[in-house]
């Protein structure tokens, strides 16, 4: 979940280099550094903390080289100070990684009982010690390159360039995304491919297990038997500058404004909203033979696949199992037959996520997964992929890519749903319709800013808060407690409106506030039965429900935000945004680090 960046370029590089750190940020931000190439001399900045602290740091203290290499790190071992920042390296090589080597520890002892002095409390470093080593012995360049990678264990996207030679930059990639971007005469290396998408527009993904030779003449790809191996070159989209803010004060602020344009986008994408025919790629399996699915993911991107488990089984009528990643790597289900394992994920990168999707192919399970990065490894391992036309999510919070997940999930439910014969014509128009509007329903929420404002100066003083949700609209509340507590820090809890009576109700006094995501119809007066309980204990309740609930809450609930009506099918993706807004607002009211809240990253490709 580190970023790296590397460049074999024609003039210095140390901006270059860090405008393409700053586009990898979101995946860590505990320290930064880069090292650079000069007159045969590797020079070094590193700073604790944000990208910005290394910009102060070289414009006080400047590098240059056309050849460098550059790291965002979010810590795994080793506290975030600037020691234990990367590049690591000796005088003989520099390394950038992001993954974990698990023989870390075996490998500092042989090494240094062998007489390298290791200066960090990285496993990292590691790597950079073993080829320093083997040059040390007489190795070659890049022969010491493959004799380390083939010592490693674990996880890694390694960059790395060597003292005196000024066309030579080696990659490696072993369970952690590295990409190879091809220029005039000049060669790039990142993360994934937004790190240099301003720089080129020619990338090779590399697979897993692949380690690269590049020169400024092109890049030669092996296998880890030292086969050469063929990497092919893809067409990217050129984005061209920074991606900005676009004059809101976050990139979380301007994502969330950007909900009803995601939503169109990725209904333009499936649905012919003349003709309501939903066009998704061809499934890798019988519709009508299907018998169950099982669905896994992380984070906000698991509540979405929690959303879409109520949709499949109600409108298709079709079994659903579901569990978080880092679980379902593990499991070891009985599952029979063919079915199909959904995976949900933003980046496509998480590793647990990853995991759970190989563990559900070796179980036969054909997969789809529904992802915002359409080149990522996910992407890949996949049979089908069904993309979100979200665009590029910088805040570490998900908000856009989350909507847009659960408009995927829709249009797959409906489709199933009608090839199986669960649904009728004029239901499934009704949903359709519903669907079809929705852009416009969420932008009349974006517009109840100022209410919700009133409610975030309110819950930014609470220690804790309980959101509760029944039915489908619990996996929302789930989504609007982990949104707070990862932005605002305040602790957060969602629950089962109907489960507080079995333990969360003992929690309640008039300084917990109740958020209740609450539409009139289906469930109502049940959730509503368990507000009343909340708020005869001295609940303080705050619910966001339509015009129709309203009017039975009123009596009860200390603040009503009054939503759209719409139809039940579309309202978890309708109320998930207020939720968000308020975790947002509460974010602001506190003053905490919004995009980038503490301990967080984007992007969590280790385990
Ligand atoms: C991290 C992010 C979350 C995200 C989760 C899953 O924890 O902070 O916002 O939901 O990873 O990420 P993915 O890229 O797989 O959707």
């Amino acid at each position: 979940m580190c970023g790296i960046v590397g460049i074999l370029g024609n003039q210095s590089v140390t901006s270059i280099i860090m405008e393409a750190l700053r586009r990898l940020e979101y995946r860590g931000y505990d320290s930064a550094g880069i090292a650079v190439l000069n007159n045969g001399v590797l020079s070094r900045r590193r700073a604790a903390g944000k990208l910005d602290n290394l910009a102060k740091l070289l414009k006080m203290d400047p590098i240059n080289g056309n050849l460098g290499i550059g790291h965002t790190r979010w810590a795994t071992h080793g506290a975030p100070t600037e020691n234990n920042a990367h590049p690591h390296m000796t005088d003989r090589v520099a390394v950038v990684h992001n993954g974990i080597i698990e023989n870390h520890i075996a490998l500092r002892k042989e090494l240094t009982e062998l007489g390298q002095e290791f200066k960090s409390e990285t496993d990292s470093e590691t790597i950079v010690q073993l080829v320093d080593y083997y040059l040390k012995q007489g190795h070659k360049h890049q022969e010491a390159a493959f004799m380390a990678l083939k010592r490693l264990e674990g996880a890694y996207a390694i960059a790395m360039i060597f003292t005196s030679n000024d066309n030579l930059m080696i990659g490696a990639r072993h369970g952690a995304p590295l990409v190879v971007g091809f220029g005039d005469n000049e060669m790039f290396l990142g993360s994934d491919s937004l790190a240099i998408a301003p720089l080129t527009t020619k990338v090779a993904y590399m697979a897993d297990g692949i380690w690269t030779v590049i020169k400024r003449e092109g890049a030669f790809f092996y296998d880890m038997e030292g086969k050469e191996v063929s990497c092919p070159i893809q067409k990217t989209a050129l984005i061209t500058g920074t991606i900005g803010k676009n004059g809101y004060r976050h990139y979380m602020e301007k994502e969330l404004h950007e909900h009803p344009i995601v939503i169109g986008q990725t209904l333009r994408r499936f649905v012919n909203p003349a003709t309501h025919q939903i066009n998704l790629p061809y499934l890798p399996f019988k519709i009508t033979a299907l018998k169950r699915g099982i669905i896994t993911a992380c984070g906000s991107a698991y509540y979405a696949g929690y959303i879409g488990r109520y949709w499949l089984e109600e409108y298709a009528r079709l079994p659903i199992d579901i569990d978080i990643a880092s679980e379902m790597r593990y499991r070891d289900p009985p599952i029979e037959g063919e079915g199909m394992g959904l995976v949900i994920s933003q980046s496509g990168e998480t590793a647990d996520t990853l995991a759970a999707l190989r563990n559900l192919k070796k179980n036969n399970q054909k997969i789809i997964s529904i992802l915002n990065n359409e080149h990522s490894t996910i992407a890949r391992e996949s049979d089908v992929v069904l993309g979100t036309d979200a665009g590029v999510e910088i805040a570490v919070a998900s908000t856009k890519a989350f909507t847009a997940q659960l408009t995927v999930l829709a249009c797959l439910t409906l489709t199933i749903a009608k090839v199986k014969h669960k649904i009728t014509a004029e239901h499934r128009d009704q949903c359709l319709s519903a669907l079809l509007d929705l852009p416009s329903r969420v932008a009349e929420v974006l517009q109840l800013k100022e209410k919700i404002q009133e409610i975030a100066k309110f819950i930014a003083n609470a220690q804790s808060v309980i959101y509760l949700g029944r039915g489908i609209m619990y996996p929302v509340a789930m989504e609007g407690a982990l949104k707070l507590k990862e932005i605002s820090y305040i602790h957060a809890d969602a629950y089962a409106a109907g489960e507080m009576k079995h333990g969360p109700i003992a929690l309640i006094d008039h300084t917990v506030p109740i958020i209740s995501v609450i539409p009139s119809g289906f469930l109502f007066e049940k959730t509503l039965s368990n507000l009343q309980e909340a708020k005869a204990r001295g609940g303080h309740i705050i619910v966001f429900t339509d015009q129709r609930g309203a009017e039975s809450l009123s009596p009860i609930a200390d603040k009503v935000i009054i939503l759209p009506t719409v139809h039940s099918f579309v309202s978890p993706i309708l109320y998930t945004v207020p939720v968000q807004m308020l975790a947002y607002e509460a974010a602001i009211t506190k003053g905490t680090d919004v995009d980038q809240p503490r301990n967080l990253a984007k992007s969590v490709t280790v385990e």
